[in-house]
């Protein structure tokens, strides 16, 4: 996996609040003493840890040179489990709140040719990728879908390439994007990025089969469907480092067990999307049920996300 972890923890302040369309605040936020934040890449994101409990990933939509400020926007999500909402009614500027970051489980890769897919607020990565690409003199392309141009958020920065590089598709008066006139052939030397709501993501996958391997990257903020675990009952985990065998009943997760055992892991999501519970894996065969790895990943084998995938087997053995 491409999972770099070189998160601290901070308590940054909301510098600024500004509408950034219909339903979205895009977020200044700030060290109060003004010291520079860590350095991040294109495709990162932070996690706010927000006082009614929930942890949230967004990413950063700024400018990667700016060490003063990370800059989010957030959409307001009505039928959410209160995190967007939180973000919407209490952030107000000079409130402080707990981030870890930044992590990125979706760099950019070098490449001569992108195409960017962007859904809503799915936008945020890409904005940074977008000046990213340029200033490496790369082709580039973006394509991005809405429901209308009120709930489209940065339009503004994009003004100035609309008709040429950035090709605007507000489903209100064009539908939705033609993934079919984009992606229906593999070009080569191409690179996509794609991140939206989760059928703009499955669309864009299904397309995109007959591209080489590795040339979709796409990032999910909300988990993936799966099915029943492969194995219904219950296995063992053995954690080399520490010593010590563990079972696992269905009814927990890996990272459940393994804390309740008392060995220290860090986790954020608990629902396979935001990256941080990676452990490797030395023996066994994972049922991986993350949203990250791609299909090479998974059958490689060699990494597993605990707090969702489980054994296809009856042990795992664990670098922990
Ligand atoms: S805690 Fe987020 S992927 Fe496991």
């Amino acid at each position: 996996m491409h999972t770099t972890h070189d998160e601290v923890d901070l308590k940054l302040q909301v510098a600024s609040r500004t509408e950034g369309a219909e339903g979205v605040v895009v977020l200044e936020l700030r060290d109060p003493s003004g010291a520079d934040l860590p350095a991040w890449a294109p495709g990162a994101h932070l996690d706010l840890e927000l006082p009614n409990g929930l942890t949230r990933q967004y990413s950063l939509c700024g400018d990667p040179n700016d060490r003063s400020a990370w800059r989010i926007g957030v959409l307001r999500e009505p039928e959410g489990r209160g995190g967007s909402a939180y973000v919407h009614d209490e952030l107000t500027a000079g409130v402080e709140i707990d981030v870890r970051g930044p992590r990125n489980n979706f760099p950019l890769v070098s490449s001569p040719h992108y195409v960017f897919i962007a859904g809503g607020i799915g936008i945020t990565p890409i904005l940074p990728m977008m000046a990213a690409a340029e200033a490496a003199g790369a082709e580039w392309e973006l394509h991005y879908g809405g429901r209308s141009r009120r709930s489209m958020a940065f339009l503004e920065s994009m003004e100035e390439l609309t008709g040429t590089r950035v090709t605007l598709h507000p489903q209100d008066e064009v539908g939705l994007i033609d993934l079919e006139a984009i992606l229906g052939a593999p070009r080569p030397d191409t690179v996509v990025y794609c991140c939206g709501p989760e059928p703009l993501l499955q669309a864009v996958e299904k397309q995109c089969v007959t591209w080489p391997d590795g040339a979709l990257h796409v990032e999910r903020f909300s988990p993936k469907e799966f099915g029943e675990p492969l194995l219904q009952g219950a296995f063992e985990v053995e954690l080399a480092t520490s010593g010590m065998t563990l079972t696992v009943p269905p009814d927990k997760s890996i990272l459940e067990v393994v804390e309740e055992a008392g060995v220290p892991v860090l986790s954020s999501c608990q629902e396979g999307t935001c990256g941080t519970c990676e452990t490797p894996v030395l023996e066994g065969e994972v049922d991986h049920r993350d949203s990250l790895l791609t299909p090479a990943e998974q059958e490689a084998n060699d990494t597993m996300f605990i707090c969702v995938s489980r054994a296809a087997c009856p042990k795992l053995v664990l670098e922990l």
